[in-house]
């Protein structure tokens, strides 16, 4: 296992399972911890979801975080898995970085989506990152290629 892998966390939000696949993946190839974000108020159906996404995005509003991470410190890298919501991370994410400290780490994202790129939406999580003092590192779009992930994973230097 490589040196790095014990001090990796994979930090993720899904709604509907598909961001769950690839983190569950991306455990399983390198041996990180991971930890599922969740908000203090579910999110519910795909519908109420949808309007209390819109609602937050359009108001900037950072929903509450139940999910409390144990040992940040030890962490170096964090990967963070989000579904893209109208080609950006739900805005769950905002209040990740709201609720912790980057700082020194190097932070790195992936997301799933129908069809949206990572592009969009991880110009958020880079502005996130470097307005912490952290390293940003390029994402992947999860599509289900597993070659391209390992591929990614391995020039991040975190395969197992
Ligand atoms: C509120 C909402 C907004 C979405 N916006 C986009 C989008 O802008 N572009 C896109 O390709 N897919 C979009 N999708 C589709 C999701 O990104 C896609 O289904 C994702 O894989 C779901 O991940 P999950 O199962 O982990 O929640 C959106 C879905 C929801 C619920």
């Amino acid at each position: 296992m490589s040196k790095s892998n014990n001090k990796t966390l994979i930090l993720y939000f899904s709604l509907t399972g598909t961001t769950k696949e690839a983190a569950e993946y991306i455990k399983k190839e390198t041996g990180a911890d991971m930890l599922r974000l969740e908000p203090e108020k579910p999110y519910g159906d795909y519908d109420s979801a949808a309007r209390r996404g819109d609602r937050e995005r359009r108001n900037n509003i950072h929903p509450a975080l139940k999910t409390n991470i144990p040992n940040l410190n030890k962490y170096q890298i964090i990967l963070i898995g989000y579904p893209t919501w109208w080609q950006r991370p739900p805005m769950l994410i905002e209040t990740l970085f709201d609720k912790y400290d980057f700082k020194g780490k190097t932070v790195i994202p992936f997301t799933t989506s129908m069809s949206t790129p990572i592009g969009p939406s991880e110009k958020y999580i880079r502005r996130m990152a470097q307005n912490d003092g952290a390293t940003f590192k390029n994402g992947i779009r999860y599509d289900n290629n597993k070659r391209e992930v390992r591929s990614w994973l391995n020039n991040l230097g975190l395969l197992k």
